[in-house]
């Protein structure tokens, strides 16, 4: 569902960029998150150090501005007691500098360059300087540390620039280089494919061009890892390659390498983890892929053109070897026909599965319900029918089931209800035909989203929804909904935070609710998206809706309200979108702060009693209304007059509860070394929604249960 609405806004994530790193500006404020592993102890020994490399060490301190004194252990004769240095007890020299930040101990070096005089120390073998802060060029003289073993100034936090010295390739005994998440452009040098003892090497994210053939790689026999994606790199070899390597993980989404499939994948039995998402492949898997990799833990080739069936893939289960191990499979955007085949229900590990966005028809196999290690599954956006089946209901482990966009029917499985982890449940767009069941309300008391929106659903929503304490999102919309809406609506806990990093909504159009607006609404402070058009609610706008001061959307409008417009209205700072057309009201519309800005003449039409004031348009024409909160004008100020944006931006935030995933995607980006192990260890994290920014607009998701 995620990757849906990118879709149908071709541009959105382009034009939405700033937006996104607005956000992930804010996150880095908010979040303190940071994977453990810097070493930071004092080492003990009886030497004292050698000192030229003490004074190297010195000048190194003295160019830093140590704002938490994190180096104040850096005093004295015997340097190989510092902090983060490691001495070679018998020679005596500096072999350690582990300088990686760690909130933990409150430590950076913000926006300075790594000092040349690092080249001093020469029998240095590990240097980690990762999440530092450092800013600039990657120094020459890093390749006069000739002993050097692993070279880690990835991560970001460090910001580095340029290209990457052409000295590295003097480096001849480094085993594992760590130059990710940085903006290092030019193209990869030589030198570096003469580096043979390399082991790792991860330079993605970067803006690396050029264009990686067979001769490359011809020295690197040892070479394990390869992370290279989100760069402008392509990788063009023959469809007989074979490389001197074996690998185990592979990461190269968005690297042109189309449009075969890479056929010298066949060469490489120890993958476990492989990702080829956005890679330009445009053929069909083909048949010897599936029972190749017995240790596969992780498989990502979303976003390309493959086609024909799955079935050639799902040979992956057809030896029913001991070692079939893959936990995660994403296979979404792409362009599979045919059904679901029942062989992948022997992939009994997985935990991820995401098949949306392709052309699957048939009916869910009944098998899927023995997956029952599964936290993620999505089968959005297919030509799937038929009932949901009742065995649906064995995945207890499920936090995430995306259904929607299919032509599903039918009830809902009363099964369902043991699906008690579920926190985001999206079966929108389908033709269920159904009360709400009230266990919903009872047993699924984790849920945060649930989207029903473009059902037959029908009757009334009923009380027990109130249970769903921790709900922020909840689309009811086109339905066949009655009677009135609850007034324990106050209950959804979670509506009262006022994060603006995660999305709150109530959208309930298009059903046939009657009655009046509960008060007790209004105590939601934290609603962004109220969305209650195209019912038949009577009654007044509750005077209390000034309260929700958080509110971005507001659309009342095509019911039987009446009475005036509640000043208030006025005070709702951060609203963007407001539409009170066909209704019953009547005398002013009151003017000032944000109103101002909202001068679409239709959002008020269709009310006859209402009246307009002369002046009210002033504020539009000064220039945005005085009224923004710092907050929103950031987000909104940009959107404020590109209608189109602005659109597709809050379908967007409805749907994806976009400022969650934006917020959880930082911390992906700082443990994307364990990328795949992340859902491994899903104790770690207690998220619900765990969609991963891999490139730069590229978005997939993967879900997380506590
Ligand atoms: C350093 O300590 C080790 C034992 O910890 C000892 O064997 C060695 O002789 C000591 N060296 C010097 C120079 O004191
Ligand atoms: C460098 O330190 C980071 C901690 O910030 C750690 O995660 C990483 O594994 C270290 N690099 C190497 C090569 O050990
Ligand atoms: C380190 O390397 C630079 C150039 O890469 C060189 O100019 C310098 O003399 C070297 N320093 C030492 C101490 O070897
Ligand atoms: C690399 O980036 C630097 C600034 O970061 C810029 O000056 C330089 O022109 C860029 N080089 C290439 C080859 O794009
Ligand atoms: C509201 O939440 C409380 C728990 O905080 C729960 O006991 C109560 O049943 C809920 N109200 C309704 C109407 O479900
Ligand atoms: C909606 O429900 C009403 C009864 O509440 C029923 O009369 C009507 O036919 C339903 N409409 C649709 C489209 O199912
Ligand atoms: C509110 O819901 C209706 C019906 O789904 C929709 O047409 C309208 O665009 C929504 N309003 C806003 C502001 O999103
Ligand atoms: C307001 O709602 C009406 C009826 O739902 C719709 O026709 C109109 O386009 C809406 N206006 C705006 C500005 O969204
Ligand atoms: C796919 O990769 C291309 C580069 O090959 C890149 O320009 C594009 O933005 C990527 N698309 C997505 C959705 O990541």
């Amino acid at each position: 569902m995620y990757q849906r609405n990118p879709m149908r806004h071709p541009n959105f994530l382009d034009t939405t960029s700033s937006l996104l790193s607005l956000f992930l500006f804010i996150t880095i404020l908010v979040t303190s998150q940071i994977p453990l592993g810097c070493t930071g102890q004092a080492h003990s020994s009886n030497f004292t150090c050698i000192e030229s490399e003490r004074q190297a060490l010195l000048q190194f301190r003295d160019s830093l501005i140590d704002e938490s004194n994190r180096l104040s252990s850096w005093i004295g004769e015997d340097c190989c007691s510092w902090d983060g240095i490691s001495c070679n007890k018998v020679i005596g020299h500096v072999v350690k500098l582990d300088l990686c930040n760690s909130e933990q101990l409150g430590f950076e070096f913000y926006r300075i360059r790594i000092p040349t005089f690092l080249g001093l120390l020469k029998d240095l073998r590990y240097l980690n300087l990762s999440n530092a802060g450092f800013v600039g060029e990657v120094p020459h003289h890093l390749g006069n540390l000739s002993h050097l073993r692993y070279l880690d100034i990835g991560m970001s936090e460090n910001n580095l620039q340029g290209s990457i010295p052409s000295e590295i390739g003097q480096l001849r005994k480094l085993t594992r280089l760590y130059l990710f998440f940085n903006e290092l452009n030019g193209t990869i040098p030589s030198s570096l494919w003469e580096l043979t003892k390399l082991q790792t090497l991860e330079v993605d994210r970067n803006s690396l061009t050029g264009v990686l053939s067979e001769h490359h790689f011809v020295k690197l026999r040892e070479l394990n890892s390869l992370y290279i994606s989100c760069n402008f790199l392509s990788l063009h070899v023959s469809s007989s390659w074979v490389p001197p390597f074996q690998l185990r993980h592979i990461t190269m989404d968005s690297i042109e390498t189309g449009p075969q499939f890479p056929n010298w994948l066949r060469t490489q039995k120890e993958i476990e983890v492989l990702f080829m998402q956005n890679v330009s492949i445009s053929d069909a898997i083909p048949s010897w892929f599936g029972v190749h990799f017995n240790y596969l833990k992780a498989l990502d080739l979303s976003r390309n053109n493959l086609e024909g069936s799955l079935k050639s893939f799902a040979t992956v289960a057809d030896v029913d070897k001991e070692a079939i191990k893959i936990e995660s499979l994403y296979l979404s955007y792409n362009r599979f026909t045919g059904s679901i085949p029942e062989d992948l229900c022997r992939l009994k590990t997985l935990m991820v599965l995401d098949l949306s966005n392709n052309h699957l028809s048939g009916s869910i196999p009944l098998c899927l319900g023995n997956l029952r290690h599964l936290v993620a599954l999505s089968l959005s956006d297919n030509n799937l029918c038929g009932q949901i089946p009742s065995s649906l209901g064995n995945l207890e482990e499920l936090g995430t089931l995306h259904l929607s966009g299919n032509k599903f029917d039918g009830k809902l499985p009363s099964s369902m209800q043991n699906l008690i982890r579920l926190q985001i449940l999206d079966l929108g767009e389908n033709g269920i035909k159904d009360i709400i069941p009230v266990w919903i309300g009872e047993r699924l008391s984790d849920l945060k989203f649930l989207r029903l929106e473009s059902n037959n659903f029908r009757g009334g929503i009923p009380d027990k929804f109130c249970q769903l304490l921790h709900l922020q999102v909840l689309n009811l919309a086109h339905n066949n909904l009655s009677g009135f809406i609850p007034h324990c609506f106050n209950n959804f806990t979670m509506m009262y935070s006022k994060n603006l990093l995660s999305v709150k909504s109530i959208i309930l159009s298009a059903n046939n609710l009657v009655g009046e607006i509960p008060d007790e609404i209004m105590d939601l402070v934290g609603l962004q998206i109220f969305n209650l058009s195209k019912n038949h609610l009577n009654g007044r706008i509750p005077q209390k809706i000034g309260n929700l001061k958080q509110l971005e959307t507001l659309d009342l409008s095509m019911n039987e309200l009446n009475g005036e417009i509640p000043p208030s209205l006025s005070g709702l700072n951060s609203l963007s979108s407001l539409n009170l057309s066909y209704n019953k009201l009547s005398g002013p519309i009151p003017s000032g702060n944000q109103l101002q800005t909202l001068t679409d003449p239709s959002i008020y039409e269709g009310n006859i009693g209402l009246c307009h004031s002369e002046s009210d348009f002033l504020w539009f024409y000064a220039g945005l209304g005085p009224g923004f909160s710092v907050g929103v004008v950031g987000i909104l100020g940009i959107l404020q007059f590109k209608k189109t944006w602005r659109d597709a931006f809050f379908k967007f935030l409805e749907n994806a509860n976009d400022r969650i995933w934006v917020m959880i995607t930082l911390k992906t980006a700082r443990l994307r070394r364990n990328f795949h192990q992340v859902y491994v260890q899903k104790r770690l994290y207690s998220v619900f929604s765990y969609p991963a920014i891999r490139c730069h607009n590229t978005i997939s998701w993967l879900s997380i249960t506590t």
